[in-house]
């Protein structure tokens, strides 16, 4: 079994919760416990992730375990309000936030994202509710999921505390964020700004990246790993797989790692057995030919 907290990069694997509660109670606590001896310390939760169910497992699991609390980045999201669509509201995200550390268990979450962005927002609000889940010592640190740079300039403006995160989807298969800085002042539909530069502005600003659904295309389609629509990059991926030792997903989430030194990877897998060959991503450092390559393999093309 291979150890992440021997490798300098440790903290850029990020074992996603979303997918925790739909294997069962007895899968699930076995999972976390392989997570754990894999050295894998930081989880993604979300307040929406089994309506509440992962976190309440992962509260259970944390609890009969005793691992200590300071050993553990603990990160959830809210600000998805079911049956409503978003709520940004003061009282709202304290609440959620309330709700989260009562399933998890905990007196703080190291990390609290707003899941996405939410037109009606009052920046002000939100400025409030980080501020007294700081000050009252609920949550160490913030950030944001799925917002552009112009988004996060604005609600910036409003904030005491700087926002460190933006959980951003990218895999080989749904590049957005990389094609448009590639193929800038083209035709090519890929060159269009769907993300107003947001890899740029992130790097630019301190901002870390959280790469979300590494192996999947489209938005919750699927995965591209074995698919018959993706021959030619399955193909690639096999090819580097053999020369690394690694698996085909170990490829993929290694092409994730390799665009950016801080970039963080959140793998979404719950079966022991895909999250160990997945963790040796952080053993492949990819040329830039490799990498290159990759991406014109999933059907990206470069001016
Ligand atoms: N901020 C946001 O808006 C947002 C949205 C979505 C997700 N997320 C976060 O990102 C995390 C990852 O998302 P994701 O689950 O879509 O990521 P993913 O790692 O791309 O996908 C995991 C899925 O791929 C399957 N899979 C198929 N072949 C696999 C292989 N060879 N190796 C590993 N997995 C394989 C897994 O099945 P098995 O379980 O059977 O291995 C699992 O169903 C979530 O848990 C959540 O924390 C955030």
């Amino acid at each position: 079994m291979i150890n992440v907290s021997d490798t300098a990069d440790s903290q850029r694997i990020i074992s996603g919760m979303m997918r925790l509660s739909g294997r069962g109670r007895e899968e699930a606590m076995h999972f976390l416990d392989y997570a754990w001896d894999s050295g894998v310390r930081w989880f993604d939760h979300a307040d929406i992730y089994g309506n509440g169910a992962s976190e309440s497992v992962f509260g259970e699991w944390l609890k009969t375990r005793g691992h200590p609390r300071e050993e553990l980045i603990i990160q959830s999201k809210c600000g998805i309000r079911p049956g409503i669509a978003y709520d940004c509201s003061s009282e709202y995200l304290i609440n959620a936030t309330d709700g989260i550390l009562k399933r998890l268990g905990c007196g703080y979450l190291d990390v609290l994202l707003i899941h996405r962005p939410d037109v009606l927002w009052e920046p002000e609000e939100i400025a409030a509710a980080f501020r007294e889940l700081y000050d009252s010592g609920r949550v160490r640190e913030f950030g944001v999921s799925n917002f552009n740079p112009v988004q996060i300039e604005y609600l910036g403006h409003y904030l005491d505390r700087k926002i460190g995160y933006n959980q951003l989807q990218l895999s080989l298969a749904f590049a957005p964020m990389v094609s448009e800085g590639l193929e800038t002042n083209t035709y090519s539909p890929n060159g269009l700004s769907r993300s107003q530069g947001v890899l740029d502005y992130c790097r630019l600003n301190d901002i870390r990246i959280q790469t979300w659904s590494p192996l999947q295309f489209g938005t919750f389609q699927g995965t591209f790993i074995d698919n018959p629509g993706y021959g030619p990059l399955n193909a690639r991926l096999a090819e580097l797989a053999g020369k690394y030792g690694v698996s085909k997903a170990a490829v993929a989430a290694a092409w994730n790692l390799r665009l950016d030194r801080r970039l963080q990877v959140i793998l979404g897998t719950v079966n022991p057995g895909h999250f160990g060959d997945l963790l040796r991503a952080t053993q492949v450092q990819l040329t830039r030919e490799e990498w290159y390559g990759l991406y014109m393999a999933a059907g990206y093309s470069l001016p």
